[in-house]
């Protein structure tokens, strides 16, 4: 692990499903391996619909049942997030999209999907859970649990702009 800091954020569309699980997630895997004085770890949405709010309770509820506290307030995301962090993970692809149009013309190259770490069994799209029912929460954790460790690796492995 190289000495400088590194930083993660996770993007949603309103921050406070999604996104708050993914850091969530990564937080506690990155406390796990002992690395919570080298990496940062944060989450914004897209939109600001919910700006201040912690987690939805569903959400709050299904994490809580893994072991895991999620204790974001939903932020907006700016451009010169593209400035403060080295990676920055998109839920799905109007996440993407979006984020895409905050910076200069060009696939911005600290900007990655989340299923770029995953394997093709899973969906492009990390399925936004909010109309839907508990099982929506529980495939989200599900996903974010499979992606996080490959997330940290291609983290912990040094580079500037992570590849999957
Ligand atoms: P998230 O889920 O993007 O995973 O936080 C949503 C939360 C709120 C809304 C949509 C998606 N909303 O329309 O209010």
């Amino acid at each position: 692990m190289p000495k400088t800091a590194k930083s993660v954020l996770f993007v949603c569309l309103g921050n406070i499903c999604r996104s708050p699980a993914a850091e969530g997630v990564f937080h506690r895997l990155v406390q796990q391996h002992g690395l919570g004085a080298q990496i940062n770890v944060d989450s914004a949405g897209t939109a600001g619909y919910h700006v201040g709010k912690p987690a939805d309770p569903r959400m709050l509820a299904a994490a809580a049942r893994r072991g895991i506290e999620l204790t974001s307030r939903a932020r907006v995301v700016l451009p010169s997030d593209f400035q403060k962090f080295d990676l920055i993970v998109a839920m799905d692809q109007d996440n993407y999209n979006e984020l895409s149009a905050l910076t200069d013309d060009g696939p911005h190259p600290r900007l990655r999907l989340l299923s770029d770490y995953l394997d093709e069994s899973w969906p492009r799209n990390v399925p936004d859970p909010y109309y839907g029912g508990s099982d929506g929460f529980e495939y989200v954790l599900d996903m974010l649990e499979a992606a996080c460790p490959k997330i940290l690796e291609a983290v912990v492995g040094g580079s500037k702009s992570p590849s999957p």
